[in-house]
């Protein structure tokens, strides 16, 4: 165990439980970071009252019955009941040196690994594939990635939108331009378009929008060979488009993760039947409607969640609804964080009220809505483009690859070919930086100039600080992987540097536990940070003897380690040099 959060909250439970007997070994150690010591422990006060002391004496007898000589000086006690800690040099330097050793670098592994869902991404085929989803797409992917690190069971779940009233008229459009056609393939390059054309078709071609009609009739019928296959087609090159932005993009779904609401068609009307025989569903202005308790719109009056509307259609809940009962069923999932725009928290909050009446919900399985805020054009208003259409995704990303060669072409010593690599790296790392920094329910302002600015809290910020570590090595003709301890911790910059790096498996049980991967990126900001402080403080290369030189490289190179695992967690490209 490397985290000292973790150690002392180890050592302060045995000393409850030693001074107060095995109820108290269980209490919440509450060790937090202080400003007087390194780290502190709260614990004694929340436990005075049942002890019927006061927080100061908890505080003093725990302390009788601490032992912690091997990792920190003499606990103090102060104020009204702290318990302060001051790590010892050589157990911070034994542990930051363990660290270079640890593929896990200071995790642990969870006593019982979860089966855990995280749906994102989830695109509307042929539909709105835009800067929206950007946002989804980049957060639930640091969420899954992070979790699985956590050592979790993680099942990644791309819930795309490829059922609906619209699909007739897609299909439609699809028959009638053919599938070879120039318009067919937009569905690979910019399927917004595609859906714009059908639209206009739609909207202007009566016996068109007739046909779309009977079109969309026979598509969920599922009897109809012809339809059914054009949808397949249709299928296909979305997932064409999806896997070259995926990729582009680094993030991890795969086809194999697309579980659209097409999947759940089958269950719907076993979900609409379920809910009439639970006497839960009823019958509202012709449409089937469940009223959960507690939702009410502006006038008081209860707001329903529509099952069956009164065409006899299915609606979004439904498939919602029937996507919980299949991952508590089905997929045996303990936890399902859906990423998916603040907008929908209402249809969440509603959908999982059902769930929850008609019993589909639960036990202990956690389904929770992970917000996502919108993301703003610097006028503050949903982005778009200088036109007012909203922006293409593709365009967007070859837009800050663009930008980014622009910035790495004022770099000296870089030729043509290394620069497109690494603007590649830099501005799709940019981008997704930018987006993971702010925390994921607020809105953030869509920025070039601050996100790809080398400067603050920004992807290429932390890129840079990776390359220059690595730098340090090339110079030293070492390879990082090469180094071994001990870390040196004697200067003030060294330690603050090596306790940051130990807290990173602190860092990465709270993201697993809040799904906020902004979190993460306020660490590894800190961590550069850090580094930057103690390498100008702390000279590596030129150290005064060959010891120093081989500590500080050894806090270098778990420093670069920690790095470049919290930039890989986020999904973050990590170019070798820049
Ligand atoms: N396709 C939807 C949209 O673009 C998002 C799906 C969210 N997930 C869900 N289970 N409803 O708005």
């Amino acid at each position: 165990m490397a985290d000292p959060q973790q150690v002392l909250g180890a050592r302060v439970r045995d000393a409850l439980g030693a001074a107060f007997g095995a109820d108290y070994a269980s209490a919440d150690p509450l060790i937090r970071p202080s400003s007087f010591a390194d780290f502190q422990s709260n614990a004694a006060l929340p436990l005075a009252k049942r002890l019927g002391k006061t927080p100061r004496d908890v505080a003093t007898e725990m302390v009788g019955h601490l032992d912690v000589d091997d990792i920190c000086d003499t606990p103090a006690v102060t104020g009204p009941g702290f318990v302060n800690f001051t790590l010892r040099e050589d157990w911070i330097a034994g542990a930051t040196s363990a660290l270079l050793e640890d593929p896990r670098l200071g995790t642990p592994l969870p006593d019982a690994p979860r089966t855990v869902i995280v749906e994102y991404s989830s695109p509307n085929i042929a539909k709105e594939m835009h800067v929206g989803h950007l946002r989804t797409t980049i957060v639930g992917d640091a969420i899954a990635r992070v979790t699985e690190f956590a050592g979790h069971h993680v099942i990644r779940d791309n819930h795309v939108g490829d059922w609906g009233t619209q699909f007739g008229m897609l299909i439609e459009y699809l028959f009638d331009v053919g599938e070879d056609a120039p318009q067919a393939q937009l569905l690979r390059t910019d399927p917004n378009a595609f859906y714009q054309s059908a639209r206009v078709r739609f909207d202007s071609d009566p016996e068109f929008a007739d046909r779309a009609r009977e079109r969309v009739v026979k598509l969920q019928s599922g009897d109809d060979p012809g339809t059914q296959r054009l949808w397949a087609e249709l299928m296909e090159l979305s997932r064409q488009y999806l896997r070259d932005i995926y990729a582009l993009l680094r993030v991890t779904l795969t086809d194999d993760d697309i579980r659209g609401e097409s999947f759940y068609n089958d269950m719907l009307g076993g979900v609409a039947d379920d809910l009439i025989a639970k006497g839960l569903a009823v019958q509202s202005d012709g449409a089937l409607c469940v009223f959960p308790p507690g939702f009410t719109g502006r006038d008081g009056a209860p707001l329903p969640v529509i099952i069956r509307k009164s065409d006899g259609g299915y609606n979004y809940s439904t498939t919602d609804l029937a996507t919980v009962r299949y991952r508590v069923d089905k997929v045996n999932c303990d936890r399902a964080i859906y990423v998916v725009g603040s907008e929908q928290a209402l249809h969440f909050r509603m959908v999982f009220a059902v769930a929850r009446q008609a019993g589909w919900l639960a036990g202990d399985a956690c389904f929770e809505h992970a917000q996502i805020g919108m993301v703003q054009g610097t006028d503050g208003n949903r982005l778009r483009t200088r036109e007012g259409d909203t922006v293409k995704l593709s365009a967007l990303l070859a837009e800050g690859i663009e930008r980014a060669g622009a910035i790495l072409s004022q770099i000296e010593g870089l030729d043509a070919a290394a620069r497109d690599e690494i603007a590649e790296d830099v501005g799709i790392g940019a981008i997704k930086y930018a987006d993971l920094s702010t925390a994921r329910d607020s809105a953030y302002i869509f920025d070039w100039d601050r996100m790809i600015s080398f400067r603050g809290n920004t992807g290429p910020y932390l890129q840079y600080a990776t390359t220059r570590i690595r730098s340090i090595f090339r110079k030293a003709g070492i390879a990082q992987t090469d180094v071994r301890g001990p870390v040196g911790v004697a200067a003030p910059a060294e330690r603050e540097l090596a306790l940051k790096l130990l807290g990173f498996g602190a860092v990465i049980a709270g993201v697993t536990r809040s799904a906020e991967p902004h979190r993460l990126c306020g660490y590894v900001f800190e961590v550069a940070s850090l580094f930057t402080a103690f390498y100008e403080q702390c000279p590596v290369l030129k150290a005064d003897d060959e010891a120093t030189r081989n500590a500080r490289l050894a806090l270098c190179a778990a420093t670069l380690r920690v790095l470049t695992a919290g930039l890989g967690l986020l999904g973050v490209p990590v170019p070798d040099r820049m």
